[in-house]
């Protein structure tokens, strides 16, 4: 099939490299001239594993291109995905301006029946807006059907989760897209839910925001661990177990971030106050997840003491795991809170610290995982890296003036770095 996809930005740029390594041919639209260019030059703008290598291939197949040009896209295609960024805004409420701004290019281009599919995090209704909309700015005055098709997929794990999603949601208003949304899908041998445009929009925020609560909630039980002496990655297993429950997103640490639960989750607290509202619940999700936070600095305080002229290593900058995306990351977060506090930093993150620097000034960014506690006081994990697992801790040890480390992400057996011969605090153990 001939799609079109506006956006190349994590959902954008994986969706449609996944879409042609399935066989469609897919144009993917960027207003962003630069990173057209790059794309074009066979450059990809972000790290997320096993992208590069979909892209280079599917470019070469002929399956996949690149364009600033929406007009061409719209003419070349019959369905139209729009994957452009919905960001927050300061009262929590969510900018749809890209949102709008696309579907309105999209309508002064059609000449023939469209399909246009939001893929976008958007607030419930926003289906209903974006068909207005091209109802209103389309001059050719054609026939079209507005699709809600949330996306899922993780940074990080983005190629596997869109090669294998759990299922696929397509919100519709008439029957007519379904059996061409069907076929765009029966590759990937998912579940097809077909529902209303609002559920479907409903059903991201209510999943991330489900996530979100998860995390925060062994998070609470994290602190209950910590005054009892319990091990909250056991009390997370045994709880995981139960299929009801399920052992993912149970684990305690600095808290969640990232460009998605936060911006999510105030969302959707905003749309259900305009609703009327008071979505208590999710409120207490932020305020615990905040806490975590305050949590951890205050260890460090705690055991450090004074945090001037203090030097300690970092490691981990990215918001998690497998990827170089430090929006809203608690570990650069925790890396301005120590700052402030007046500690010196030497700071790791395998793939994130060319993006960090943009936002992290007056650290020592330092290439190998195994020299950051090169004269430090104290050692921090911020992010859950696996291959942080691999540090070689009895170097880390002789390195730091004494062998302290705060890990906010469990990475860690404490009864072994007891053996080892660290000061080892964790969250929730
Ligand atoms: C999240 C959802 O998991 C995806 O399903 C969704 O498609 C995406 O948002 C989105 O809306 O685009 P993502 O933000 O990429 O995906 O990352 P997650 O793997 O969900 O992690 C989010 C944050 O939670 C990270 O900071 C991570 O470290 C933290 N986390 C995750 C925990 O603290 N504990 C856990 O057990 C799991």
């Amino acid at each position: 099939m001939k799609l079109t996809i506006n956006g190349t930005g994590y959902v954008g740029l994986v969706t449609g490299a996944c879409f042609a390594e399935v066989g469609h041919h897919v144009l993917c639209v960027d207003n962003d001239a630069a990173k057209i260019k790059l794309l074009k030059e066979g450059g990809i703008p972000i790290y997320e594993p096993g992208l590069e290598e979909l892209v280079k291939k599917n470019v070469a197949a002929g399956r996949l291109s690149f364009t600033t040009s929406i007009a061409e896209g719209v003419q070349k295609s019959d369905v139209i995905f729009i994957a452009v960024p919905t960001p927050p805004q300061p009262d929590g409420s969510v900018d749809l301006s890209f949102i709008e701004r696309v579907a309105r290019d999209i309508a002064a281009a059609m000449t023939d029946y469209k399909i246009v599919v939001d893929k976008s995090t958007v607030p419930v209704k926003t289906g209903e807006k974006v068909a207005e909309t091209i109802k209103r700015y389309c001059p050719a005055k054609v026939d079209f059907d507005v699709v809600s098709n949330p996306e899922f997929l993780r940074e990080g794990f983005a190629v596997c989760d869109l090669m294998k999603p759990n299922r696929i949601v397509i919100g519709v208003r008439s029957q007519r897209p379904v059996a061409v949304m069907k076929k765009i899908y029966t590759p990937f041998n998912a579940p097809i839910v077909v529902t209303d445009i609002n559920s479907a929009e409903l059903i991201k925020h209510a999943s991330n925001s489900f996530l979100a609560l998860k995390i925060s909630y062994i998070n609470a039980v994290a602190v209950l661990c910590e005054a009892t002496g319990a091990n909250v990655q056991e009390v997370a297993a045994g709880m995981g177990m139960d299929e009801r429950i399920g052992r993912p997103f149970l684990n305690a640490g600095i808290g969640f971030g990232g460009s998605c639960f936060p911006k999510d989750l105030s969302a959707f607290v905003k749309i259900a106050e305009q609703i009327g509202y008071d979505f208590h619940l999710l409120k207490e999700v932020q305020r615990i997840n905040a806490g975590q936070m305050e949590r951890f600095v205050k260890k460090i305080t705690d055991t450090l003491w004074v945090l001037k002229d203090k030097k300690i290593g970092v490691l981990g900058l990215a918001f998690k795991q497998n990827t170089d995306d430090v929006r809203t990351s608690p570990a650069i977060e925790l890396c301005q809170r120590l700052q402030k506090e007046g500690a010196t930093l030497r700071v790791h993150d395998p793939k994130a610290m060319g993006k960090a620097r943009a936002i992290l000034s007056n650290v020592t960014y330092v290439d190998d995982m195994n020299d950051v506690a090169e004269g430090c006081d104290a050692l921090v994990v911020a992010t859950e890296w696996d291959e942080f697992k691999k540090l070689d801790l009895e170097r880390a040890r002789k390195s730091l003036s004494h062998p302290i480390m705060f890990d906010g992400r469990n990475l860690f057996d404490p009864g072994e770095m007891g053996r080892l011969g660290w000061i080892y605090k964790s969250v929730g153990r």
